[in-house]
């Protein structure tokens, strides 16, 4: 079996508090886009990951991929097997949700390759426990994720809207970012979300730039000013809007149109070799024929 894992971006992040358990509850705007890592899974008696591309992703029991599948195998009560070769394409610590797109790809290809027949409600919350992004990653779309994580709401999308990805620095830790958000003396303004919504449903890629926002930007930027920097070179190169996405380090500009996307990619590859050329896409997990 031989699957895509897409990545994610954000049109909107707004962060709506802290619980008392730490996790800070969100509301999002979330988008699975064509960039993906390539896994193949096939039966076996052993359960390995060989990994191809993607220095800095551990291969060992640290890979949230091989978690994932231990930790289905134990829910259902299997003592199956898995060789799982994985090639990786979307930058870590980016905030794409690379390594949860990966997870989410195993646990559908698992679950349907050891015949498991979970549901959908027992493997979101086995997804939910081993990442916060890891239930969206699953289906995919564009969906409002609200919560930490779990209350998915699939939304309308009226076209497909072209974007450059760049990450123009190293990664950043997610953990990391929302500790420094909690520090900031101001709170930042969080986007408007509704306006984001009407936006994507009409296809206007004018009106998504001018209501596209990431609460989490002022955190992200002290700790890596490039941030800012990719954001205002993006637009400079006919971005409408760039952005942050998730905690960092990303950044992703949004184009009117195929021809001003690949014209912006063509000069940002001369400045930062991990800038990709992409376009968005219905789901976040795809079945390779
Ligand atoms: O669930 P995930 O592994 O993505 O979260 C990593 C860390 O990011 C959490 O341990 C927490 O510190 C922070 N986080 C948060 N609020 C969220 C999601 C993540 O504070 N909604």
């Amino acid at each position: 079996m031989r699957l895509i894992a897409h990545a994610k971006v954000n049109w909107a992040l707004s962060v709506l508090g802290r619980r008392d358990d730490g996790y800070h509850e969100l509301d999002m705007l979330m988008q699975s886009v064509e960039l993906g890592d390539s896994l193949e899974i096939r039966l076996d008696e052993e359960l390995t990951l060989t990994l191809h591309g993607g220095p800095r992703v551990p291969s060992g029991d640290g890979n949230l991929v091989l978690r994932a599948a231990r930790r289905l195998r134990e829910a259902a009560g299997v003592a199956q097997g898995a060789r799982i070769t994985m090639k990786k394409r979307i930058p870590v610590g980016a905030g794409l949700g690379g390594g949860s797109a990966d997870a989410a790809a195993v646990l559908l290809g698992l679950n349907a390759l050891w015949n498991l027949h979970m549901g959908w409600q027992d493997l979101r919350a086995l997804a939910r426990s081993l990442g916060s992004d890891i239930p969206f990653c699953m289906v995919g779309g564009l969906r409002r994720v609200r919560g930490t994580g779990e209350q998915l709401e699939a939304l309308p999308c009226g076209a497909p809207f072209h974007l450059v990805i760049v990450q123009p620095c190293a990664g950043l830790s997610t953990p990391k970012v929302f500790a420094a958000y909690d520090a900031l003396a101001v709170r930042p303004r969080n986007p408007d979300i509704e306006a984001a919504v009407a936006a994507l449903a009409q296809g206007d890629p004018a009106a998504l730039a001018r209501a596209m926002g990431n609460a989490l930007t002022p955190a992200s930027v002290p700790i890596r000013p490039q941030i800012a920097m990719a954001a205002q070179t993006l637009e400079h190169f006919g971005a409408l809007r760039a952005e942050m996405t998730g905690s960092g380090s990303a950044v992703v500009g949004l184009f009117a149109n195929a021809q001003d996307a690949d014209f912006a990619w063509r000069q940002c590859i001369a400045l930062w070799p991990k800038s990709y050329l992409t376009r968005t896409t219905d789901r976040g997990v795809s079945l390779c024929p």
